[in-house]
């Protein structure tokens, strides 16, 4: 058995994204510094989103500038659209993700477009991202439910699956983004979508709402998932998913991996400094 997990560390985008005071480009700074020298490969720091539409994201170009880069690690950029997609070159991005949904409901809310709307608005970023040499990851959101439209079919999620694959995505995040799955929704929508796509280039994005994201990250590694997204301090939620908390916390990930017998490669000891720190954003921000 493969012994290895990566924890994809979202905390700078999905952690600090719903936070309602601004945090300023220097405390996210502070915090991607931090975690860069906890050893991620992978961690996503900025989005080029509508400032309007997410005001704590307005900063990412200034975060990604801002940062000590480690050679190691790849910066991550959420891109909805080609100007999203101009931002994120123009900023440094190492990788840019493009972000779908299975449910039309949540699709509508968080980028004001269908689903079939927004493959049309993806298709371009990822031949943009190709020709530049740029990785393009892809996530789908609502595998399980919606706030909108309740229960997602395992079959609409291996639909969007097969469609940001022909796009050429890397991998596909599945996001449990109002965090109310259980173990056996995730397994039956595994099913589905390892019907559709190969294994290897599944992660889990599970949000922690009902406190059961780390049970369905063990139903996951039984199906063979090995990337598990999370945000440092368990921040965060999505603007557009109301009710919904944040991912999963990186430190809990970490450790639950380590009793499990998986290396993450990641040292503790800093998560903590860095849960600490994001905690202390948010308080701060807060009062
Ligand atoms: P729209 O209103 O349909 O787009 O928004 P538009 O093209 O009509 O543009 C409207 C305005 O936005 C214009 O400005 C554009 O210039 C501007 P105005 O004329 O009103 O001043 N605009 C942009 N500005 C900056 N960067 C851009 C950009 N594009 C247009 N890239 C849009 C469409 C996608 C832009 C909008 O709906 C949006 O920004 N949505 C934000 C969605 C978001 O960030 N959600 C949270 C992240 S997703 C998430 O958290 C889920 C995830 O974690 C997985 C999970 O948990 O499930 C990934
Ligand atoms: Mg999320």
């Amino acid at each position: 058995m493969n012994k290895k997990v990566e924890i994809f560390e979202v905390g700078p985008r999905d952690g600090l994204q719903n936070e309602a005071q601004l945090i300023s480009a220097e405390d996210k700074i502070a915090l991607v510094d931090l975690l860069s020298t906890a050893g991620f490969s992978r961690i996503e720091v900025a989005s080029f989103v509508s400032p309007k539409w997410v005001p704590q994201m307005a900063t990412s170009a200034d975060v990604l500038a801002g940062i000590t880069r480690q050679n190691a690690i790849s910066y991550a950029a959420l891109t909805p659209n080609m100007r999203g997609f101009e931002g994120a070159i123009a900023a440094n991005a190492d990788e840019v993700a493009i972000f779908g949904s299975a449910s039309e409901g949540f699709s509508k809310a968080n980028i004001n477009a269908s689903i079939a709307e927004s493959l049309e608005r993806f298709r371009p970023v990822a031949e943009a991202a190709h020709e530049t040499g740029i990785p393009v990851r892809g996530y789908i959101s609502c595998v399980v439910n919606c706030p909108y439209d309740g229960p997602t079919a395992p079959k609409a999620v291996a639909m969007i699956a097969k469609e940001l694959m022909k796009m050429g995505c890397y991998e596909l995040s599945l996001g449990d983004t109002t965090g109310h799955a259980y173990p056996e929704d995730i397994r039956n929508m595994l099913c589905a979508v390892q019907d559709a796509v190969p294994d290897a280039v599944l992660a889990g994005h599970y949000h922690d709402t009902s406190g059961r994201a780390l049970d369905n990250i063990v139903a996951s590694l039984a199906k063979g998932v090995r990337v598990f997204d999370a945000a440092i301090g368990g921040l965060g939620g999505c603007p557009y998913a109301p009710g919904a908390s944040g991912n999963v916390a990186t430190e809990a990930v970490a450790k639950r991996m380590s009793q499990l017998g998986y290396k993450t490669g990641l040292d503790l000891v800093i998560l903590e400094q860095a849960a600490q720190m994001a905690r202390a954003m948010r308080s701060e921000a807060t009062t």
